[in-house]
């Protein structure tokens, strides 16, 4: 089954139709979502989604676009989530210097705040890094993000940026992004990663696949993203899914063991 590591499901775009397409996700063999938090509302209602719905875990924190809204009561806040039986990552949490919402001192302040609290929580993290590559890998080296463990998520940099990660023991999120015309670089990223650090996501209700580009995403396009990584590693689309599934159980599901 599909292992869907980032979509957020809480978001607006989703308010007509969630309960049909989240009850139809497992006859469409979506067998797992994790649901991201964002921003502060998406903290209660990753919550409410996790406690709900059987096959959804939950990842806790805020984007680096929403920073403005941390404070010491919202980071305890986000501590206390953690401790939740579903919660299996810290995130989506990063440096964004493309829509650049928050000045860069205080979004990695934050950064490196909540990358402690997943250290400190046994947590691993979903990273969010735009336009930003350098500071991004600045930061993770110095937090010794390896250790805590994580996935670059939407990972949109260089086969040089990817072996660094890949050289901490950090995992990428591959999606829809991969069916562009324009993505060459991504797909060397793919050919070059191992097979055993690719996570499939979507960034629901963002960043659709060819050829739905532009208009609402969900997990139900995973196999077009599946078939993509197939083509670029000579492999089955049954073997790309079940490969990344076993990453996704590696990294979030066998957490504080
Ligand atoms: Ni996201």
């Amino acid at each position: 089954m599909i292992f869907e590591t980032h979509a957020h499901y809480d978001d607006e775009a989703f308010d007509a139709d969630r309960e049909e397409l989240l009850n139809s996700m497992e006859e469409h063999g979506i067998g797992a979502v994790i649901n991201v938090s964002a921003n502060l509302e998406s903290l209660d209602r990753t919550r409410e989604l996790m406690e709900r719905y059987p096959f959804i875990y939950g990842a806790v924190g805020l984007h680096p676009d929403e920073i403005g809204d941390m404070s010491e009561t919202v980071l305890e806040k986000i501590r206390t989530l953690c401790r939740l039986e579903k919660t299996v990552a810290v995130g989506e949490i990063g440096l964004d210097y493309y829509w650049d919402k928050e000045d860069h001192e205080t979004q990695r302040v934050w950064f490196e705040r909540q990358l402690e609290l997943a250290r400190q929580e046994k947590l691993p993290v979903i990273i969010h890094s735009r336009d930003a590559a350098a500071d991004t890998l600045q930061v993770m080296k110095s937090c010794r993000a390896g250790e805590i463990g994580g996935v670059l998520h939407c990972f949109s940099y260089s086969k040089e940026m990817a072996a660094e990660y890949l050289n901490m023991g950090l995992y990428l999120g591959i999606g829809g992004v991969l069916t562009f015309k324009n993505a060459r670089k991504l797909r060397e990223v793919v050919a070059y990663a191992p097979m055993d650090r690719l996570l499939l996501e979507t960034d629901s209700p963002y960043l659709a696949p060819v050829p739905f580009r532009g208009k609402r995403n969900s997990s139900l396009n995973l196999p077009l993203v599946v078939q993509q990584i197939a083509e670029i590693k000579g492999l089955s689309p049954e073997d790309v899914t079940g490969i990344t599934e076993e990453n996704a159980v590696r990294l979030f599901l066998n957490k504080r063991s």
